[in-house]
């Protein structure tokens, strides 16, 4: 997997202090914004954006599906990038390389825990991707609690900031990711829980949540459309 490993994220090591990292400065092309707070996450360099395309296609070539999760893939980061009105201007990269990298955890050399939400940010983390790429991955589609019926759960405390799993970013590429079939189709939230549940069934961890997700992946699209919505009012008003 050469090429894999961002440039300059030594300053992000979990190992190292605040101090080490602000003296290891990221060059200009790879500038993180060092809040990482829920409500100020991670502005990123568009050259991030472009190495977690690559890094999703290396990895999730080799998932042996004849290209699905791949065509999912790419059109979950289309999706995200149609839906950038939603989210701050300074958060959009973010919010892309998330979607590129939302399950690269379904590639084989990544399996750990056997849930592919926890295994990809696992990765992510080792290889020093900032912290909110790695939340978001880790917390993409309400795998918490997904996590919760699997008795995974305390995979996910590395990854627990509530931006993660709320808020703006992570509603849209909850929206990004349920409003896109299996095969990069797109479909109503509804239809996507339907297919999910049809496909893993009645006695599946996903079915078994579904009473506590199924609301949450609901909730995380509407409030993803109303604030496309609003984003197009006031793009329209101010023109
Ligand atoms: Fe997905």
């Amino acid at each position: 997997m050469s090429g894999q490993r961002p440039v300059a994220f030594t300053r992000w090591s979990p190992l190292h202090s605040t101090a080490d990292r602000l003296q290891h400065a990221a060059p200009a092309r790879c500038r993180i914004d060092l809040l990482d707070a829920p409500e100020n996450l991670t502005a990123l360099d568009g050259a991030l954006v472009d190495q977690a395309r690559r890094v999703a296609r290396e990895l999730l070539a080799t998932v042996d599906d004849a290209g699905r999760r791949w065509r999912h893939t790419q059109a979950v980061a289309a999706r995200a990038r149609e839906g950038s009105a939603a989210v701050a201007p300074q958060q959009v990269n973010l919010l892309i390389s998330a979607a590129w990298l939302h399950d690269i955890g379904y590639a084989p050399a990544l399996a750990r825990t056997g849930f592919h939400p926890v295994d990809g940010a696992m990765h992510l983390q080792q290889q020093l991707w900032p912290p909110a790429v790695v939340g978001l991955v880790a917390h993409h589609s309400g795998s918490r609690f997904v996590a919760a019926v699997r008795e995974v759960q305390h995979h996910m405390i590395p990854f627990e900031r509530v931006g993660h799993w709320s808020g703006p970013v992570a509603d849209a590429l909850t929206w990004a990711d349920q409003t896109t079939g299996p095969d990069g189709n797109r479909v109503s939230v509804h239809e996507r829980i339907a297919e999910v549940l049809s496909r893993h069934g009645a006695d599946s961890p996903q079915a078994r949540c579904h009473p506590q997700r199924g609301p949450a992946l609901i909730n995380a699209v509407n409030a993803t459309e109303d604030r496309l919505l609003l984003a197009r009012a006031a793009g329209t008003s101010s023109s």
